[in-house]
């Protein structure tokens, strides 16, 4: 993978595969080791995986070698992420040796791909546990602790953890990830997502509301609705997306969307930024534009993967939609989001894919002029639908020089993008210590990039301030404090 931008969001690189900690509950004697590779929705479940078991006696530790149970959250997305975690189970099997009484559980999409084949295949795992299953960490874990495997990798049609309030790992304080739908219907053929998250359903809006109003309460001054596919949100009193057609009349007309989501959010916080990711260019309703349009505290930001910019590529991946379409798409944007930056990700070297074919995702780049990306190589996901249907045939050097045409391009555009900032002042959310200095604020702005600034007095995380930008690199704004911002 390569990413364009530091301190980022979306797959937060401070966060991958580092220890999660959170505040310790009294009287809890037992010491949980959890890490969390992947994407921000296992970032999520992770903190519904802490606050599940620090109801059964468990407290974060940053310790390994203290560990009664070792939980990593895994992803499975690319084969890459999995050798990670491969060679992260060898590191805790070194670390049994020496305490035997600690116990391995794997989570998450991994677990849920190979199921029981983990036991099996890697021997130090005791616990294996798919993404709806998290509810039954306790007993699994009773199973455990008698000297048996214990294995729950079912898939849920109602599960979304609606009344699990997650303690916050690792938090800064001041923003927040709530998660809205779980699973994902929309089956590209490359992703393996569908089948290690299930059907898609969406969390009930009450829910929603009472977990931000709780963040609020702590100081939380932004919040993240998180989804597979945000804009597919839709929930009808329960159950699975497909299922809507089958429900009574009332429950249809009384439906809450994503864009009558957001205006709740929006409206109930008007004092707290909100920001949402993935939006997925198929299911992208236009009144989700009108209500950024009309409520200033969401986030002039989209993230929008266009995966290639090929119309026959994005008919063999499945997306539904044309380039044609998704450019319409984008004007639609700038026409009502002027300010609205706008951010993509790419696969290079999809099955049968022609040089004439990215040479399209080339153009398309520089007609949507991406603020920044996530560019990656196909990797081939065994039970894919792309795996049975197509031989993933672009050479490995060819794949290579393409993702680096690709790269340079979304750099060079990056760059243009923060250089049109130079001289401007912009309104940014402190978020906490600069990753290099702690001389220095890391601060976000609207538009998601990351601004560095001196500290000052009277200055702390949380505060909306205002920046003039003085200097920048491709992905990093640099800058001076003006003044607090109301
Ligand atoms: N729900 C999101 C993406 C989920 S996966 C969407 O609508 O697109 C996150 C990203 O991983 C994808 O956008 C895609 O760019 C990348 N990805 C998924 N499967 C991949 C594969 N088999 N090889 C390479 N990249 C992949
Ligand atoms: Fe994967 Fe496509 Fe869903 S990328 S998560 S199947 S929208």
């Amino acid at each position: 993978m390569s990413r364009t931008t530091t301190e980022e969001k979306i797959i937060d690189a401070n966060k991958q595969g580092h220890p999660l900690s959170t505040d310790q509950k009294d009287g809890n004697t037992k010491k949980l080791y959890i890490e969390s590779y992947g994407c921000q929705m296992n970032m999520n479940d992770s903190e519904i995986v802490a606050s599940i078991l620090s109801e059964t006696g468990y407290n974060t530790t940053l310790n390994l070698e203290e560990a009664d149970l070792v939980m990593v959250n895994t992803c499975s997305i690319r084969e890459k992420a999995e050798q990670t975690i491969r060679k992260r189970l060898q590191k805790y099997n070194a670390i049994k040796k020496i305490n035997p009484n600690m116990k391995v559980g794997v989570l998450g999409c991994m677990a849920e791909r190979l199921k029981s084949k983990f036991l099996e295949e890697e021997k130090i795992v005791d616990l294996v546990v798919g993404p709806d299953a998290y509810r039954d960490l306790p007993n699994l874990l009773e199973e455990v602790n008698e000297g048996r495997n214990a294995v729950n990798v079912i898939l849920s049609k109602e599960e979304t953890y609606a009344d699990v309030s997650p303690v916050r790992l690792n938090s800064n304080g001041v923003s927040a990830f709530v998660t809205i739908t779980r699973g994902c219907d929309n089956m590209c053929t490359f992703c393996v997502v569908p089948f290690t998250r299930g059907r898609e359903r969406s969390r009930d809006p009450q829910s929603i509301i009472s977990e931000i109003k709780d963040l609020q309460a702590k100081g939380y001054k932004e919040i993240t609705l998180l989804g597979q596919n945000v804009d597919s949100y839709l929930w009808y009193g329960g159950g699975l997306k497909k299922d809507f057609e089958k429900a009574s009349d009332i429950a249809q007309a009384t439906a809450v969307g994503f864009a009558d989501l957001l205006k709740m959010v929006a409206s109930t916080f008007p004092e707290m930024w909100v920001r949402f990711f993935t939006n997925n260019p198929q299911d992208m309703d236009i009144n989700v534009l009108h209500t950024m349009v009309k409520y200033s505290n969401i986030c002039r930001y989209l993230h929008l993967p266009v995966q290639s910019g090929s119309t026959t590529v994005l008919e063999r991946m499945n997306r539904q939609h044309t380039r044609e379409e998704y450019m319409e798409l984008i004007d639609t944007i700038k026409t009502l989001l002027p300010d609205c930056a706008i951010s993509q990700d790419m696969i290079i070297g999809f099955c049968g894919e022609t040089e004439e074919e990215h040479k399209d995702t080339l153009s398309l780049m520089e007609y949507v002029n991406y603020d920044y990306g996530f560019m990656f190589s196909y990797s081939e996901r065994p039970g894919t639908l792309a795996e049975k249907r197509f031989p993933d045939d672009v050479p490995a050097d060819v794949k290579k020089r393409r993702l680096q045409e690709v790269i340079d391009l979304q750099r060079k555009m990056s760059l243009a993008n923060t250089e049109a900032y130079l001289g401007k002042t912009v309104v940014a959310l402190i978020e906490g210590n600069s990753k290099k200095s702690d001389q220095h604020w890391m601060a976000r702005n609207s538009q998601n990039y990351a601004i560095v600034f001196p500290k000052g007095e009277n200055q702390k995380p949380g505060d909306f301030v205002k920046i003039k930008i003085t200097d920048c690199t491709s992905a990093t704004l640099l800058g001076e404090f003006v003044e607090q911002a109301s």
